[in-house]
């Protein structure tokens, strides 16, 4: 047996290793506080789960479903869309339901990656815009998001010659891991250099629900042209703590939506109907649920910001997502860090390298820890000394 090599380019999962580590400590018996996994710990809301319920009795949802969606589900996409960004999409072409956006992230470097092209990705990014370009045959090309830029990418120190050879771009707002927010002037900026090069753009927006402070994260899709040339992808995980029912969307251009439905149709046979069900019940039924999810969040990220402070690691306070994004003491690698961190108070986090060159010096705290867990990491770090 002979495995591809392209597997021998595939580093193994962040988080598995995590886990993995995590997994021997409590088997000694240690008691670990993990901030290391962007999940949300409180359940998804209740009529959303009622919905689901009453929807896997109906035989109708035992069949197969079709890789394009329930046509209501892409209905209730497009209203979403409209009534939270203005954003106009039409439900049976420019929007495609995923099963979570990381499979579709995953998939759609195949529709625009051949061997040898490059792809445009954010370092420190999620590692999932990297892989799939490499999955795909394809060459990433990290583009450094920079404390100092406030962790926007630098169009213009960009290579011309690499942009030209580029048939990809990412971006991720609010990001993963840093925190950090785009306003519609970048957007407008990275429409305007993606038209320069004839790159496609893939927005990755799952965070935009999670806010803090009464701020209200953009689509990209609000850029007028962003259609012309890009999609976004979102996801019901976050917004509606779902991340295990596996609910995601792409939306904005046709024929990049259309291309990706090419693909999927042929690997997979879409989402369990039910679950889509629950997804129009989610984004149709009350959406207080997101104010609640975050007034919890943002009380843990001052709580935790405060005692990071006190202890010398700098942080900048996140208006979305649900990290906190610190520096490690001078003199420690992001993986050192961690390690100590979690021998001597049995808190984990994840080292920034994880994400990327550009992530070293950093470790991510994930806020989906819940309060009295919250509550115990912050006594242990007020008792502990970082260096
Ligand atoms: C930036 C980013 N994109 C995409 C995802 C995937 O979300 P899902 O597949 O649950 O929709 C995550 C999950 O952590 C993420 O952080």
């Amino acid at each position: 047996m002979q495995l591809a090599k392209r597997l021998d380019r595939l580093p193994p999962y962040l988080f598995v290793g995590i886990s993995q580590k995590i997994a021997e400590k409590q088997a000694r018996g240690e008691d670990i506080i993990s901030f290391a996994i962007g999940d949300p710990d409180l359940p998804t809301p209740s009529h959303i789960i009622e919905y689901m319920c009453q929807a896997a009795h109906d035989p109708v949802n035992h069949r197969y479903p079709e890789t394009i969606g329930l046509p209501e589900l892409r209905q209730a996409i497009a209203e979403w869309y409209r009534k939270r960004f203005g954003v106009i999409l039409d439900p049976d072409k420019e929007v495609l339901p995923l099963i979570g956006s990381k499979e579709g992230i995953g998939h759609i470097a195949l529709c625009f990656i051949e061997s040898g092209d490059i792809a445009l990705v954010p370092d420190p990014g999620y590692p999932v815009f990297a892989m799939g370009t490499i999955l795909a045959g394809g060459e990433p090309y990290f583009v450094p998001l920079k404390e100092e830029n406030d962790f926007l990418p630098d169009f213009e120190a960009i290579p011309e010659e690499i942009a030209k050879k580029a048939k990809l771009m990412w971006l991720n707002y609010p990001n993963n891991p840093t925190g950090a927010t785009a306003d519609l002037g970048f957007f407008e900026k990275a429409v305007h250099f993606a038209q320069r090069y004839d790159l496609a753009i893939c927005h990755d927006a799952p965070y935009t629900e999670v806010a803090f402070d009464g701020y209200k994260p953009p689509s990209f899709m609000q850029i007028p042209k962003a259609k012309e040339i890009g999609v976004e992808f979102h996801s019901l995980s976050k917004t509606y703590h779902m991340t295990g029912w596996r609910i995601g969307m792409a939306v904005g251009n046709a024929e990049m939506i259309h291309a990706l439905f090419r693909v999927k149709s042929n690997l997979d046979s879409g989402i369990p109907q039910a679950i889509q069900q629950a997804a129009v019940e989610a984004l149709r039924g009350s959406q207080n649920c997101i104010v609640e999810h975050n007034a919890i969040l943002q009380r843990r990220r001052d709580k935790l910001i405060k005692v990071l402070d006190e202890l010398g690691l700098k942080a900048r306070v996140p208006k979305a997502a649900f990290y906190i994004w610190a520096k490690v003491p001078q003199g420690y690698s992001s993986i050192d860090f961690t390690q100590k961190l979690l021998d001597e108070t049995g808190i984990a986090v994840t080292p920034g390298i994880g994400y990327g060159k550009e992530g070293e010096g950093y470790i991510r705290f994930s806020l989906t820890v819940s309060d009295d867990r919250l509550e115990q990491g912050i006594n242990r770090l007020s008792n502990w000394k970082a260096v």
